[in-house]
């Protein structure tokens, strides 16, 4: 299947990612800001669905959709199993990135971090407020594994849901809880209907480096920010 031809136009909108917009911020104001205007949109049904991208301690990289859903300026926090591909791989290597992508706003915003694992008692408050259906199924799935077939899955669903009934308290696996990804580096990028689209990255310094001021601006909180081109 060739896709060459698709060829999208990109909505025309007053977004450009001006200097005067992003001067004395910080990344996780705008990315609220980005937030408040894509979570009631109809067409963005996930909108804290991001790409979690993580790497082996040599540095194999593996990618897939997790939901963030909760950030703010401690670090972004996701929850899964920690016997996972994902969560195996950031056992050796806590480096990892993010990217969001919200496609009727044409804008995307890439995070770089390093993950740790959250204390059971954080898992255990947001395992209690998932719906039955989410708990059974985090309870039925050795998350990566490889099974015989689907069967597997649906009997032990069965009998979770004999043993757990709706109205019971079902235990949070033990193998399942949550990571908060410290960021140091965060892009928004803006796509524009000219093609002169806006990448502006927020990033930490490294130990003892010196910017060039004409194009690295002190943000707020101890970010750093700069226009990368397109
Ligand atoms: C939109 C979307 C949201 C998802 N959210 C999560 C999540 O929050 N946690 C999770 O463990 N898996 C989530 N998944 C499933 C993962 O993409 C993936 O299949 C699973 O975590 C196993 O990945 P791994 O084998 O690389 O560890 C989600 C999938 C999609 C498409």
């Amino acid at each position: 299947m060739s896709l060459l031809d698709i060829r999208k136009e990109y909505q025309s909108r007053d977004n450009a990612l001006t200097e005067d917009k992003i001067s004395l911020k910080e990344p996780i104001q705008l990315l609220n800001e980005w937030f408040d205007q894509v979570k009631n949109h109809p067409n963005i049904l996930e909108p804290h669905a991001v790409c979690l991208a993580t790497a082996t301690k040599d540095g194999k990289p593996s990618a897939r959709f997790v939901l963030c859903k909760s950030h703010s300026k401690e670090g972004f926090t996701i929850f899964t199993h920690y016997t996972s591909r994902k969560g195996l791989e950031l056992e050796e290597n806590p480096y990892c990135a993010l990217t969001y992508y919200w496609e009727p706003f044409n804008r995307s915003v890439r995070i770089e971090g390093v993950a740790e694992k959250l204390p059971f008692s954080v898992a255990d408050n947001y395992f209690r407020r998932r719906p039955y259906d989410s708990k059974i199924g985090a309870l039925c799935s050795d998350q990566s594994k490889t099974i015989k077939d689907r069967n597997i899955l649906t009997d032990k669903e069965k009998e979770l849901k004999d043993k757990y009934p709706s109205n019971s308290d079902v235990p949070r696996p033990p193998q399942w809880g949550g990571y908060l990804i410290r960021p140091y580096v965060m892009e928004f990028w803006q796509g524009q209907t000219d093609r002169i689209h806006d990448r502006i990255r927020f990033r930490k310094l490294k130990d003892g480096e010196i910017v060039d001021e004409t194009v690295t601006h002190k943000g707020e909180d101890g970010w750093y920010y700069e226009r990368l081109a397109p």
